[in-house]
Parts: C-alpha cells; structure tokens; sequence
C-alpha cells in the first residue's frame, strides 16, 4: 500500500479509533531555475511534482489539534489554536504549529482538527517536503473551518509560519508551487508582487530529479548567511532588494562591497534574467537555448553564489555530456547537497539514467536515486 492517501486513512483509524472526514494533499516542487532569488524579489520557475504529502482530518469543535504522522510512528502531538508554545528543534509538527500561530497572529479563527499525514516527498532532498507538509495542513484548515483563503494567501500563511515559528528565512517560491502548480506547467512567478504565470511544459520533455544524497548539513546557516550577502548589497546601493539594481551600477559599484557580497549580487541579478528567458525558451520549446540557460544558472550557483558541491558539480557534468543542447541540467534548490533537475529529450532518459548508474557511486561513494517526475496540480482537497 504505497498511496500516501490509503495509508493516511489507515493511520487515521489506528490512532483515533474513527473514520477521517477528509483527504487533502499538497506537491513537492522543483525548481527549473530561478535560484536564490525569491527572497530578493525576483524571479522562479518551479514546477510541483507528482511526490506529495496526504493529510486526512475529522473536524472537532473545540480548538485543539492532534496531529500524527507515519514518520514519526507512536507520537501525538497536541496544541490549541493560539497557544502553539515554542518550536522543539527540528522537529515535524514545527511546521503545523507555524501555520497555525501565523493564522493567530493575522486574526483568522478556525476550527481545531484530528490529522493523520502520509508523505513520499523525499524529506531533507531539497524537494520541499516541508512546504508540502504546511501546504497540505493549511488547504486542510482553511476548507474545514470555511475561511476561505485562496491558494496564494494559504501560501502566505505557509511562508510566515515558517519564517517566524520554525526560524528559517525561506522565501515565498516552495508554498507558492505547492499550493498553485499546474499540472503539465512550471510557473514563472514574480516574486516582488507574486504574479504568477503558467508555462507549458514541452512534450518531448522527460523531467529527472536526481537524488545526489550528499548531505545538507550547511544548509540552514549558509542559506541564511546568503540571503545577509545579498540584503547588504542591496542597502549599499541604497535598494530594497536587488531586484532593482542592474548589473553596470553593480560593476561601477564593485571595488565597494566584499567580493562575497559582489559575486552574490551578479548571481541574483543574471539569474533573473535567465530565468525569465528560460520561461520563454520552455514555451517556445527552444530546447538548445533553455540547455544554455540552464548550464550558465548551475555555473553560476557554482562560482558566484558557491552553494555547490563537487558531487553535484559531476553529477550535472556527466548528465550534460550526454545531453548536450537536448535538454539542460543544473542544481535544484537551496544547495549544498540535495538534487539536480535535468529536463531531457525523452529519447535520451535511459542514456542518462545509465550514466548515472555507471559513473557517480564510483566516483564519490555516494549511490544517487533517479526520480522520474512530471509536473503536477498544487494543493487541493480530494474525494476520500
Ligand atoms: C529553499 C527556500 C526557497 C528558495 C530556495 C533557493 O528551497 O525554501 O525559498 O530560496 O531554497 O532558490
């Protein structure tokens, strides 16, 4: 029984001794470029993938939450809406709790719930299972309790949770895909006003997550100590976000900042532009130039915002040897560690699984794990 939805039900009826009322669920997500530049109000093209989390509730009325999950077997975590209490390092329900007290703190009023949770997103991969988690939580307590939030505001709330109850300074672009994917489509969002826009995902397009299983441990400081980089660019020249400031003032600028703060900068700035072109490139099904893109975004992930690793700098060279301008590939994600995406001519796959195979665990130790996605609808409520 590997279908997260049967599987949650199951666990409902084991620990609460009663059938669930209903079944939500909410994507991972990739993102096909557009890396780092969320939180400084630029642009993303993520698309959700067909790994989700599955969360099945029975309404109560009073306002307490019971939450289990299959990952944790045997615990029970308990709360009451608005008394969430302190976040317990690193652990699951951090991410229900956040959502929860950022509705408190924004004067929304639901209703508590009993919830099971079931997920294949591959968790500490980079693949957002964290978004899906508060994504999936959230779609559930805003249609029981009819508060009638839309996606993007569930989305909001997701982000908010995380950044002030859990303490992780993400950006919008994980709970923005996860609650508003479309199948079939990326989405090219704008993240200074959230304006998103659906962009069709070419047929003859095979999408390969690969798993290189390297271990994130720097993540979280780096991933705060970038986005501190790209913050005191911008207030140098006097900006709000880097967003706004374009790549000759950079250079006239340059001898000013630390070279960590200049190479950050060119990274978020040239990535924005890539990725709008790459937005295009996929629409126009211009395989050769997104293939360009694509190597220009992992290289400058690489030697301008360093969040690379020499595993995941192989497995993107391998993979584009045997790709060439048929597809392109680069790092997913936050970095150090975690996935690459490669989209590929669908003749290709198999060369490109087999060269994985051959190559990688030989050269670093590590066995990847190939996943072969495609992009799939964001949150919603499903007939249980
Ligand atoms: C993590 C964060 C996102 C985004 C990416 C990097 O996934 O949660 O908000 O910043 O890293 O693009």
């Amino acid at each position: 029984m590997s279908n997260p939805s049967q599987r949650a039900n199951k666990l409902f009826v084991q620990t609460f001794g009663t059938q669930a009322d209903e079944l939500y669920c909410a994507p991972g997500r990739v993102n096909l470029i557009g890396e780092h530049t969320d939180y400084n109000d630029g642009f993303v093209l993520p698309a959700a993938i067909n790994f989700h989390t599955a969360i099945v509730v029975k309404r109560r009325d009073d306002l307490r939450f019971r939450a289990v999950s299959d990952a944790y077997p045997g615990e029970i975590e308990e709360w009451t809406f608005g008394e969430e209490g302190n976040p317990v390092a690193n652990h699951w329900s951090n991410y229900l709790k956040g959502f929860t007290a950022a509705m408190a703190t924004s004067g929304l009023a639901p209703k508590g719930l009993d919830i099971a949770v079931v997920s294949n997103v591959p968790m500490g991969a980079g693949l957002s299972s964290s978004a899906a988690l508060e994504v999936a939580f959230g779609t559930a307590v805003n249609d029981c309790s009819q508060i009638k939030l839309s996606p993007l505001a569930i989305a909001q709330l997701a982000q908010r949770g995380e950044n002030q109850f859990v303490g992780c300074a993400c950006g919008i672009m994980d709970q923005m895909i996860s609650a508003l994917g479309e199948k079939d489509h990326a989405l090219l969002i704008d993240c200074l006003d959230l304006d998103s826009e659906a962009v069709n995902m070419p047929d003859s397009l095979s999408l390969i997550i690969i798993n290189s299983n390297v271990q994130r441990g720097l993540v979280e400081s780096e991933y705060n100590l970038r986005r501190e980089q790209c913050e005191q660019a911008a207030e140098h020249f006097g900006l709000e976000s880097l967003r706004d400031l374009t790549l000759a003032t950079l250079e006239a600028g340059k001898s000013e900042l630390s070279d960590a703060c200049y190479k950050r900068a060119r990274h978020v700035i040239t990535e924005n532009r890539r990725t709008q072109n790459a937005a295009w490139a996929l629409e126009s099904n211009d395989i050769a130039k997104l293939s360009l893109l694509m190597a220009e975004s992992h290289n400058s992930m690489r030697d301008d915002f360093e969040i690379t690793t020499t595993e995941i700098d192989y497995l993107v060279e391998i993979v584009s040897e045997v790709i060439g301008d048929r597809g392109g590939v680069r790092m997913t994600g936050g970095g150090f560690g975690g996935c690459v995406v490669a989209l590929v001519d669908h003749e290709l796959t198999d060369a490109v699984v087999a060269t994985i195979e051959q190559k990688y665990a030989n050269k670093t130790g590590l066995e990847a794990n190939i996943y072969l996605c495609s992009a799939s609808d964001g949150a919603r409520r499903i007939d249980n």
